[in-house]
């Protein structure tokens, strides 16, 4: 008899438990659904570094990726200045032509130098570009870089294409593979009602008014592009996707002259 009670306080306890699991899983790992975006770069897709031979990233001696980062010469690669803060070229790789970081694709170059701009001090405050000298030319495919005469690619609602390895949601986890999603620049004042640290000359906001696709945590660096040219460089945001919270951009125009000075 005792026994049987047992047992019976034992399945209940065990059912107890799981409804309580049930409860907690699919709320927190539902999120996508939640907001009806796929959870990829946020709201992108599966890309390949074969058809952007221009993607790269930015690992550690040990291998691990921290940021992205563009080809822009065979040996050079334009980042983020936050992304190389206290890096120094010898604890700092670039992979090229790996989409998927848990493979041994494509080419794992040494850096020789970084170059970083002179008057950064945080993201926020704009000068977020860096230079980075490999050690080897690693590929001839490389996109050019926007100029001041470009000014057409920046206006607002123009379609740009982002990159990266980032997280898939804020606060979530890094993607395995490269993903790739559309986003339209907005307008300046767009932007400077979002942050009041927004500068239109040293940054450049992309997203939608309702969120929902953006670059994360991980994708900084990399490449933001417009009618085949990098206009920008991922640098920050609030949080990421979030509707009235587009992703900003270096304004990569802005510093052709220093950043050409380097290749
Ligand atoms: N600072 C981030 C990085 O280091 C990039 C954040 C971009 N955020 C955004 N909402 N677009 O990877």
């Amino acid at each position: 008899m005792a026994k049987t009670l047992h047992r019976l306080i034992t399945a209940l306890a065990v059912a107890v438990a799981a409804v309580g699991l049930m409860t907690v899983a699919p709320a927190s790992a539902d999120t996508s659904s939640d907001t009806g975006v796929s959870p990829y770069i946020v709201g992108g897709s599966r890309v390949s570094t074969s058809t952007y031979p221009w993607v790269v990233y930015l690992a550690s001696s040990s291998g691990s990726q921290f940021c992205g980062g563009t080809l822009v010469r065979a040996n050079k690669v334009v980042t983020a200045a936050h992304c190389v803060v206290g890096r120094t070229p010898s604890s700092t790789r670039v992979v090229h032509g790996r989409d998927d970081k848990q493979s041994t694709a494509g080419t794992v170059a040494t850096v020789t130098s970084i170059w970083r701009h002179p008057s950064y001090t945080t993201a926020t405050s704009g000068y977020d570009v860096a230079v980075l000298t490999l050690g080897t030319s690693i590929s001839s495919t490389y996109l050019p870089l926007a100029t001041p005469s470009d000014t057409a690619l920046y206006a607002a609602g123009t379609s740009s294409r982002i990159y990266g390895w980032g997280t898939t949601s804020s606060g979530g986890s890094a993607s395995r593979y490269l993903l790739g999603a559309t986003v339209p620049l907005t307008s300046d004042s767009t932007c400077r009602t979002a942050y009041s640290q927004y500068s239109p000359t040293s940054m450049v906001c992309a997203g939608f008014p309702q969120g929902g696709v953006d670059t994360c945590q991980g994708d900084s660096g990399g490449p933001l592009v417009a009618g085949g040219k990098l206009i920008g460089a991922t640098s920050w945001g609030r949080g990421c996707a979030g509707a009235g919270y587009p992703g900003v951009y270096a304004r990569i125009a802005s510093y052709y002259s220093v950043i050409n000075a380097q290749l």
